[in-house]
């Protein structure tokens, strides 16, 4: 099956071009799973590019689970692309900043700690799938030789040496900072409470996506702030057009989003959107919150940049932390504040002096000592196949009507149901099973919209009863649609 030359087309990288012909031959059959694939001296001919092209394009395929290395023998095809069904379309919320209600998110997340639950509803990664041994032999070790030192009062900013390992790690990100730019803060939420505090005053507007992962809404809540939501595509993100609308009114003081793998959408600007985003901030002076917990997080290829590796004026405040790679219990995040750097220490200061030493050290040490890109390789190989299940049984059980996202990284996972769908009752239902998911309207600013969508965490370690859980979900969710269906056609 000889390949013609590849012409290169703007904005694609080569090696990706050469990936996505080889994924077009096997989604259309020519390749079927099993099958060798051309050795890498043969295709680097027939499409007339480099060895390190077709071994990048291989990389890729591998990374995307579709193929395989079998040592001294060659490169095979694993599985064919998911026949997925379709994508939700871009949300349509509310034009007019609103009040936040989020009065369910309390009752949710007090089901979501119960262990007795199949949990698909918090994301949650799986605890079996993190380095915890070496993190507890790690934390020994740090509390024998620093025996005085964890107990005393720390400095302001943070371990210094946490922050200069999270600086290195943010050179993959794109972001060159310095660590006495970054505080240390109690997990990333800490940190966006922090940013939106010494950005806000009660009763101003921040323009968010739509759906929202809902701890924004109970902060902007807390704090007594409206929001603004914004038309939000599944994987591209939010509308540029209709944010640069919203600045333009005037009323949006600040913007906040996770940038890459949103939760619960899953999506992810590409480099040239998230520079034109940056060009808007700067046009109408306004300030970004990012939230970036799930970036390192990506299911192919390499980490996606941050939007802070675009700030040319130090205006985005750039949010993270260890929550979704090693531990969500050691409560280790960070926050670089780029002009905004003073009034988010001073924040930490008055609200709870620093962050408890032993937690830090132990999460500098597990990044200095050179383990952490080992485990991210396995944990994004792990996080990747459970999606891949998860897409696979909401395939094989849920009702033909069903959208679902496609996200390339990060673990959750977003259905939407035909209007008139009521993700409240599915909610109760599967409770009365003992499965727990996120109905959508957790994730609306006004509580009154994505009543038919609910979000599932997909960091679930497979198992017979994780398969049942799908199936009774399935089977809920067609008794109730075929019931809607009978009542609109009733009499
Ligand atoms: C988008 C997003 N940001 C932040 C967090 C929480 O991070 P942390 O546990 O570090 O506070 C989550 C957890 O679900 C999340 O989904």
């Amino acid at each position: 099956m000889p390949l013609s030359p590849i012409t290169l087309a703007p904005h694609q990288v080569l090696y990706e071009q050469v990936a996505e012909r080889l994924m077009q031959l096997i989604t259309d059959g020519t390749l079927q799973p099993g099958d060798r694939l051309p050795s890498v001296r043969k295709l680097r001919s027939q499409l007339s590019v480099s060895t390190s092209t077709v071994m990048e394009a291989y990389r890729l395929l591998e990374d995307r689970g579709l193929i395989l290395v079998r040592p001294q023998s060659g490169y095979y095809v694993k599985q064919s692309p998911l026949n997925l069904p379709q994508e939700p379309s871009t949300t349509t919320p509310p034009r007019q900043a609103t009040d936040i209600d989020i009065s369910l998110a309390f009752e949710v997340m007090d089901l979501m700690r119960n262990p007795e639950l199949i949990q698909l509803g918090a994301a949650l990664p799986a605890l079996e799938q993190l380095p915890l041994a070496q993190l507890n032999r790690l934390m020994g070790k740090v509390l024998r030789e620093n025996s005085l030192l964890a107990h005393a009062y720390g400095t302001l900013l943070g371990d210094l040496g946490l922050r200069v390992e999270v600086a290195k790690r943010m050179l993959d990100a794109g972001c060159s900072v310095h660590s006495d730019q970054m505080v240390i803060t109690n997990g990333a939420n800490e940190a966006i409470y922090f940013c939106l505090q010494a950005l806000t005053q009660p009763g101003d507007t921040v323009a968010i996506e739509s759906p929202t992962y809902f701890a924004m809404l109970e902060a902007m809540k807390c704090l007594g702030l409206k929001a603004l939501t914004l038309s939000t595509h599944p994987r591209d993100g939010i509308s540029l057009s209709h944010l640069e609308e919203a600045l333009e009114s005037g009323e949006v003081k600040v913007v906040m989003l996770v940038s890459n793998f949103s939760n619960p959408l899953g999506s992810c600007m590409d480099d040239t959107r998230k520079k034109q985003l940056v060009e808007l901030l700067n046009r109408y002076n306004t300030p970004l919150i990012e939230d970036d917990v799930y970036g390192d997080i990506c299911f192919a290829g390499a980490r996606p940049k941050a939007i802070k590796a675009f700030d040319t004026e130090d205006r985005v405040l750039y949010c993270a932390s260890v929550s979704k790679t090693l531990s969500p219990g050691l409560r280790v995040g960070w926050c670089v504040g780029g002009r905004y750097h003073p009034a988010i220490a001073q924040m930490k200061s008055i609200i709870n002096q620093n962050t408890a030493i032993a937690p830090q050290l132990t999460v500098a040490a597990f990044l200095a000592n050179g383990g952490y890109d080992r485990h991210l390789r396995q944990l994004r190989r792990a996080y990747r196949d459970q999606m891949i299940r998860m897409q696979q049984a909401e395939r094989d059980y849920f009702p033909a009507e069903t959208c679902m996202t496609r996200p390339e990284g990060g673990h959750v996972l977003w259905l939407e149901m035909p209007q008139g769908f009521d993700s409240m009752r599915l909610y109760r239902e599967a409770l009365d099973q003992r499965i727990a998911i996120a109905p959508g309207i957790m994730f609306s600013a006004s509580g009154q919209c994505y009543r038919n969508c609910f979000r599932l965490n997909t960091a679930v370690v497979w198992s017979e009863a994780v398969e049942q859980a799908m199936q009774t979900l399935g089977k809920l969710a067609k008794t109730q649609l075929a019931e809607n269906f009978l009542r609109a056609d009733g009499p």
